[in-house]
């Protein structure tokens, strides 16, 4: 009898021996769990060593029962204690992927920035907003009725040539500059008006240094009543010096078609006289065009080529260069 105990005992003090063994080198919570289920479950070597218990005297099944209960609680503290580990290790191996060495050399995103010539319409057109302007476009596909006749171009004004002006194949045109925009716009609204156009312009130009097929200006229109060639003065003085600072400028007498009189600016720059911009008195056929009574209202209107100003301002040698997105170039801005 006492053997046969014994050997009961024995057998649950190796199942605990074994248990305890591959739980200590489970390296997974899955493992983990499948050793529970192996050693605690109902189908495992416990349940089936109680089961031989049949043919022990009746008093020593208890010490069997009790020795069974020791046997699992001692398992059941191993599988809490390697769980507690695992999870420990888990959270630690997390921790150390997860760690930012701040200590590492950063990696170079290179900054994008606005291009000169956006840069350079920002700029005007903050002025002209400071001095009370509003900002409005219009399209780049024109017809001729606002590109030059509206504009008081004589029908052989040679602006009209084919040299100058690249014609669409249904009889629209590219707009050669944004005065055509002044006719859309006082069209739209009544006096006073005070209104600063951007936009790309189009002429049929040979691309060297200075000469883009493709480029950009900024119109400025004021209408009101009394409005004077003083006016117009004082306004190009105060924008080209919120612009370039202290420059010295000059008014040359010129003719546009759609001003009367005309002018052209030049700014000194690097020891010569660099022209600017053309402006003038609106004149009087144009307003007539959009139903303005030139009885009542007088304007004043100025064109500025956008890339001429940007060369002035960032001492650019070639106007190529504001076009070919070379980074090396745009970096510099
Ligand atoms: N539209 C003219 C051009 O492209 C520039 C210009 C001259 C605009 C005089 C004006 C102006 O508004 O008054 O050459």
């Amino acid at each position: 009898m006492a053997a046969q105990t014994q050997e009961l005992e024995a057998q649950l003090d190796t199942i605990r021996q074994e248990a305890t063994q591959a739980i200590a080198q489970a390296d997974s919570l899955d493992q983990l769990e499948q050793l529970r289920v192996k050693y605690m479950g109902k189908k495992g070597p416990i349940p089936r060593v109680l089961g031989g218990m049949g043919k022990l005297d009746p008093a020593e099944r208890p010490k069997i029962g009790a020795r069974a209960n020791e046997v699992k609680e001692a398992i059941q503290v191993e599988l809490d204690r390697q769980k507690t580990a695992l999870q420990a290790a888990a959270i630690a191996a997390q921790l150390a992927s997860e760690t930012i060495d701040v200590t590492m050399p950063g990696v170079g995103r290179p900054q994008g920035r606005m291009h000169p010539l956006n840069s350079t319409i920002d700029q005007v057109l903050d002025i002209f907003v400071g001095l009370g302007y509003t900002v409005a476009e219009g399209p780049e596909m024109e017809t001729d009725y606002y590109n030059f006749e509206a504009l008081n171009f004589l029908p052989d004004h040679p602006a009209r040539d084919m040299q100058d002006t690249l014609y669409l194949p249904d009889g629209n045109l590219l707009r050669t500059h944004t005065s055509p925009v002044q006719i859309r716009y006082m069209e739209a609204n009544d006096p006073p008006i005070r209104v600063a156009v951007p936009g790309k312009t189009y002429r049929r130009d040979t691309v060297d240094a200075t000469h883009s097929a493709v480029f950009h200006q900024i119109e400025i229109l004021a209408v009101d009543e009394g409005l004077t060639f003083t006016d117009l003065k004082g306004t190009i003085k105060v924008f080209l010096q919120e612009l370039f600072g202290d420059v010295e400028i000059r008014f040359r007498p010129s003719f546009f078609p759609f001003t009367e009189p005309s002018a052209e600016v030049d700014v000194q720059w690097k020891g010569r006289w660099l022209e600017i911009l053309g402006c003038g008195m609106v004149d009087p056929n144009v307003l007539k065009a959009v139903g303005y009574d030139p009885e009542i209202y007088t304007g004043f209107a100025a064109g500025f080529g956008v890339e001429r100003l940007a060369m002035v301002l960032h001492q650019i040698d070639d106007i190529r260069r504001l076009y070919n997105s070379d980074l090396r170039f745009l970096k510099q801005f």
